[in-house]
């Protein structure tokens, strides 16, 4: 029997809104409220008072970690950041124009080759491949970024953690305390988000009993799209293209006028103000005045409060982290990296979540098209003009 004949509710193009693949104890959205909690912790408090590496503490492990907990945690990210040489080979490798998402996606593939126990499925060998991967994506898009620029690429530092190692080896100086705080509340913020895109794709392929590294992989492949964790490069752009205060409120008519989509606005669940972007804010302003140039979050909150008055759309996580990040001096194509080094956490939880009570995802699809069609032999088929020029 064909899929639509006892389908019993076809989704048509709703892109799957309101609907529900299974639970989660990692993450809710309220987004009536603009609420989001990890593990029963609002957002605002984690980002206020905690570290990148307790919440991924907190993800995987259902609790923030007491001190000795968490000096352990951070050791064994520290001892896991440096890339395996063979891996650093493939950076080498693959095409230095191309973007550092597919650099990522390329090497957290390689990555599984290299990997002895990559179908061991213990909790045990879950968690190491968590640490692993989460230890590594600092370092492999670090590694990337100075061998595009003909640099060599730099060891992690080993007393420092994942916020301050990423800005590190890029440039080899130590970051100043203020600016790996502020990339490492960004790291916060980004580390879970229900059952987004990438986390879906992420646990369809655990939900097959596939391994880890191609379970991540195939969240990275879902992140990069420009609808998802694409958004913050396409601010920038805007901004860039937008030049100058007093173009702004024209610029966005022009584009709302043209039915354009604004990156940085709208959100699939959030129907209020994303929580994320009310930190992300906050600190976009504290970053823009340190570094003595406020045009940048100046222009994002004109252009916020453009869209508002016509559109009457809410800005998400990607409107002010392009700002945080442009301040910080991050190159524009690893702005997308940033969120993928923090929800990376995210998945392995998600991945180590599904692998403990699997159930194959397979969904269905609305057949549309024909049917009782007559079988006709190769020899009096006619040609396809679309096949041939
Ligand atoms: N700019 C302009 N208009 C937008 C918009 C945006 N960023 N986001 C949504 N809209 C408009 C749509 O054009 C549509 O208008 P219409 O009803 O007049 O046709 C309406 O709002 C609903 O849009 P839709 O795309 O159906 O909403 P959604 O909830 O399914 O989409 C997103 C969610 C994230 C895909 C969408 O808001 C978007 O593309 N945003 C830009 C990309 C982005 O910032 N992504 C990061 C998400 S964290």
């Amino acid at each position: 029997m064909s899929d639509v004949l006892s389908a019993p509710q076809p989704m048509g193009q709703t892109g799957l809104r309101g609907a529900v693949v299974g639970d989660t104890s990692l993450s809710s959205i309220n987004g009536e409220e603009g609420k989001l909690i990890y593990r029963g912790l609002d957002i605002h408090d984690l980002a206020r008072s905690s570290t990148f590496e307790e919440v991924a503490y907190l993800l995987w492990f259902d609790a923030l970690p007491s001190r000795s907990n968490l000096d352990a945690f951070c050791a064994k990210l520290s001892a896991r950041r440096s890339l395996p040489d063979k891996l650093t080979a493939v950076l080498r490798d693959i095409p230095a124009d191309g973007t550092p998402m597919d650099a990522l996606r390329t090497a957290v593939s390689a990555l599984g080759l290299f990997d002895p126990n990559v179908n061991d499925m213990s909790r045990e060998a879950q968690i190491e491949k968590a640490l692993t991967l989460t230890a590594v994506f600092p370092s492999i898009l670090a590694a990337y970024y100075r061998i595009a620029q003909r640099l060599e690429p730099i060891a992690p530092h080993p007393s420092l953690g994942t916020a301050a190692n990423f800005l590190y080896m890029f440039t080899g100086s130590v970051p100043d305390e203020s600016a790996a705080r502020v990339l490492d509340v960004s790291l916060i913020l980004h580390a879970d988000h229900g059952m987004n895109a990438s986390t879906f794709a992420a646990i369809v392929t655990a939900s097959t009993l596939s391994d880890m590294y191609s379970a991540i992989t195939s969240a990275i492949g879902a992140l990069k799209g420009p609808l998802h964790g694409g958004a913050n490069e396409g601010v920038i752009h805007n901004l860039q293209d937008v030049g100058e205060m007093q173009n702004v409120d024209a610029w966005v008519t022009r584009k709302l006028n043209a039915h354009e989509k604004i990156m940085g606005f709208g959100h699939a669940v959030y129907k209020a103000y994303d929580p994320r972007a009310t930190e992300l804010k906050r600190i976009a302003k504290e970053v823009g005045a340190s570094a003595g140039t406020t045009k940048w979050v100046d222009m994002t909150e004109r252009m916020e409060q453009a869209v508002w008055n016509t559109k009457r759309l809410y800005p998400n996580v990607d409107l002010y982290s392009a700002s945080v990040y442009y301040t910080l001096g991050i190159p524009t194509a690893y702005f997308t990296p940033v969120f993928a080094i923090s929800r990376v956490s995210g998945w392995c939880a998600h991945v180590m979540e599904q692998y403990a009570d699997n159930k194959l995802l397979r969904p269905r699809a609305n057949y549309v098209g024909a049917r009782g069609v007559e079988y006709v032999p190769v020899a009096e088929r006619k040609d396809d003009v679309r096949l041939l020029s």
